[in-house]
């Protein structure tokens, strides 16, 4: 309980930070307002987050449990990214309806498109929960016990959380590394429909080439609507549900925004990694990130080899193509990033400091022990990104296996079958299995590879004549086969899926597998493990040996202020990126000939005519994205942006590519988040859509 008390006093007294660095918990808000204050926020804490009154956090959800949503009307709207709700425009999409590509508008409710499995959470409250969920710990007990005591108590809270009231759910989270709990309680909306989507030439404008990129001109946006029972409370799909009325909306201002003004983004970042030690920061950037993103390079030479050929599987591949590349293209960010601000250095001289100060301390051996855990983990962090990067993401082994295990259960695969070759083009596989096989097989250590694997590969005089084999003999090459073959055997699902077992996809697969979850996950989890107990200690150790510092919480998916202001930087010697885009740039970029960059006809008419409305901004155009200093990062798309008003100006979706290792480190010289101007939105439904009913129903400030 002391180490705890210590603990406390330490978050509350320590005050002063680097400019503009920190994702900060909503109900501990109090502590930085009077920065946020003095920085040109005109609310109060209590107008962020309030458990008495409707406060900003009504207006914000956790959209599909992965991105950031804000309401925008008395009516349920809501605004988020347009690649957040890509997958459900996907699947609204036909070669009739291609709302990927025309987008899509419903001119009335009546025309708004459900979605299965789409919901979005509501944040009713947060608290400190760190004494009950700690309520008989006691100093001696070993982190087995430690660990039951916790379970058992968050178990109790949550179901006393969630006892009354419709849609709840709850969750207990670990903040600095157990040190300190909050309990999260929600409550999920399930009737979510799609309302409009612009075409994905400017929802996607730019593509992967601009992503993580500055200056950026995508559109990146889409509406949903929530509905609710007539009581207002959540319910599943009904067309008898209404529009959800929300305790708080955004109003959206249209004033505009310029350099040096005051922002903040609220919404959800997934994950970051603030305070690691020097080796871990080494294994990451010179180590995994190097060997993954070279993997990912293999894929996607396949992938755009044959996309560039054909534009059936060009479409077949984009999404496929869009997450391989987004993660490929930020470790190589982050990689850069975190050379040039020399982070294992600088933290291994903080180390260095840590070490002495921790001299008889009970942090002593600290760092020590996690060198040691660390060097131990290595091997099994490299094994596990060579299969999770290499031989696990191989499509036709994969899916083989999991048709075959549906057989197993006895479950009707034909759904998967067709989801699956809808987007399967075997050329891009096999040539993805001849490189990644290679791969693995040259820089993953013989005793982490399963006997199977070292075996057949010997059997043939290459890779490419054991792919030749495999793509050939394999049931699973054919959706027709594959059909005929599960439609003969019918009844007799059993002896099918025993049969499966000779097949050479699904021989491959197994082996892999089975090694991976045997022999090496288990490991990898159980020393990962141990590592994150001992953060626990070199994180309050942190926090007691730089006590002046204010320290925020790593990003768990948990809700978020980040605040800062509109700034541009300087990527590069004699260089410098002014914070705001316009259609201008779009304009610039515009080529039919290159399918990101081809924008539709209608916008280049409006830009012919200037035809911008009351959306013209002073310089006579019409903005479509800013940047500013808010630490973001995944799972902050979609978030809101708003001024000192607490008003909506924006819809943050990206980060700029110099500043993508803010996962890790922070600068506030080039660490950037990238945001819609919402006054792009405005416009697009105005004069792109001319879907003037959603306009109306939005409070929107001139
Ligand atoms: N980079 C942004 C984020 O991480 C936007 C991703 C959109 N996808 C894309 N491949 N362009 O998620
Ligand atoms: N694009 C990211 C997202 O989807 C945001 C980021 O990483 O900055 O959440």
């Amino acid at each position: 309980m002391k180490r705890l008390l210590s603990f406390i006093t330490i978050l509350t007294i320590s005050a002063s930070l680097l400019a503009d660095e920190g994702m900060w918990l909503p109900a501990l808000i109090s502590q930085r307002i009077g920065d946020m204050q003095s920085k040109g926020f005109k609310l109060t804490a209590e107008d962020i987050y309030s458990i008495n009154q409707a406060s900003l956090k009504d207006a914000v959800v956790l959209f599909n449990r992965g991105c950031t949503g804000e309401l925008i009307s008395d009516k349920g709207l809501l605004l988020t990214n347009h690649h957040c709700g890509y997958s459900q425009i996907q699947k609204h999409s036909s070669v009739e309806h291609d709302y990927l590509k025309d987008g899509f508008w419903a001119m009335t409710m009546e025309d708004e498109l459900p979605n299965e499995n789409l919901v979005v959470d509501f944040l009713e409250r947060m608290e400190d929960v760190t004494d009950k969920v700690l309520d008989g710990y006691t100093e001696g007990m070993t982190e087995l016990q430690r660990d039951s005591v916790v379970k058992a108590n968050s178990k109790e809270l949550i179901a006393e959380a969630t006892k009354e009231g419709k849609g709840l759910r709850a969750q207990v989270e670990a903040l600095y590394y157990g040190n300190q709990y909050f309990i999260f309680v929600f409550r999920t909306f399930s009737d979510v429909r799609l309302v409009g989507a612009p075409p994905s030439s400017i929802g996607k404008f730019g593509g992967d080439t601009d992503n993580w990129m500055w200056p950026r001109h995508t559109g990146d946006f889409s509406l949903f609507r929530i509905y609710a029972d007539k009581e207002n409370n959540p319910a599943p799909y009904s067309e008898d549900n209404v529009p959800y009325k929300p305790k708080k909306y955004f109003k959206v201002s249209a004033k505009g925004v310029k350099e040096g003004d005051f922002t903040f983004v609220y919404g959800f970042p997934g994950s970051t990694r603030e305070y690691i030690t020097s080796d871990a920061v080494h294994y990451n950037a010179e180590i995994s990130n190097p060997h993954k993103i070279k993997l990912r390079t293999h894929r996607l030479d396949a992938q755009r080899k044959y996309m560039s050929k054909d534009q059936a599987v060009r479409i077949m591949y984009s999404a496929k193509n869009a997450s391989v590349s987004n993660a490929w293209k930020k470790w190589q960010g982050e990689m850069k990033g975190i050379r040039k601000m020399n982070t294992v250095e600088v933290k291994k001289e903080y180390e260095k400091r840590f070490r002495e100060w921790a001299k008889g301390t009970e942090y002593e051996g600290v760092l020590d022990q996690l060198a040691g855990l660390y060097a131990q983990l290595e091997p099994y962090s490299f094994a596990n990104d060579y299969y999770r990067e290499s031989v696990l993401v191989v499509e036709l082994p994969a899916f083989a296996r999991r048709i075959q295990r549906m057989v197993e259960k006895g479950e009707d695969p034909s759904a998967a079958i067709a989801a699956f070759y809808k987007d399967y083009y075997l050329p891009i596989d096999k040539e993805c299995f001849i490189s990644l096989v290679k791969e693995f097989d040259a820089n993953v250590p013989a005793s982490f590879k399963p006997e199977y694997f070292t075996n057949t590969l010997a059997q043939y005089p290459t890779v490419e004549a054991w792919a030749d084999d495999m793509y050939t003999k394999s049931a699973f090459i054919s959706e027709k086969d594959l059909s005929a073959a599960i439609a003969i055997v019918g009844a007799a699902q059993g002896d099918l899926a025993k049969a499966m077992d000779d097949d050479p996809a699904i021989k491959f697969y197994k082996a892999l597998v089975d090694f991976y979850n045997g022999s090496i996950y288990p490991q990898y989890t159980s020393i990962n493990k141990e590592i994150t107990l001992l953060y626990r200690d070199y994180m309050r150790g942190q926090m007691e040996f730089d006590k002046e510092k204010a320290f925020y919480p790593d990003a768990n998916l948990t809700l978020r202020v980040a605040y800062g202001k509109i700034a541009g930087y300087s990527p590069s010697d004699a260089v410098y990126f002014t914070p705001s885009s316009s259609i201008e740039g779009i304009m610039q970029k515009d080529n039919p000939e290159i399918f990101d960059y081809n924008i539709p006809q209608e916008l280049r008419d409006i830009y012919a005519r200037k035809d911008y409305g009351e959306w013209v901004n002073e310089n006579g155009t019409i903005p479509v994205c800013f940047i500013a200093t808010n630490h973001t990062s995944g799972g902050n798309s979609g978030s809101p942006v708003i001024d000192g008003d607490g008003n909506l100006i924006g819809l943050n979706f990206d980060r700029v590519w110099e500043g993508t290792m803010s996962d890790v480190v922070f600068d506030p010289d080039v660490c950037r988040n990238i945001s819609l101007d919402v006054r792009f939105v405005l416009f697009t439904i105005d004069k792109l859509a001319k879907n003037h009913r959603l306009l109306e129903e939005m409070e929107i400030i001139r």
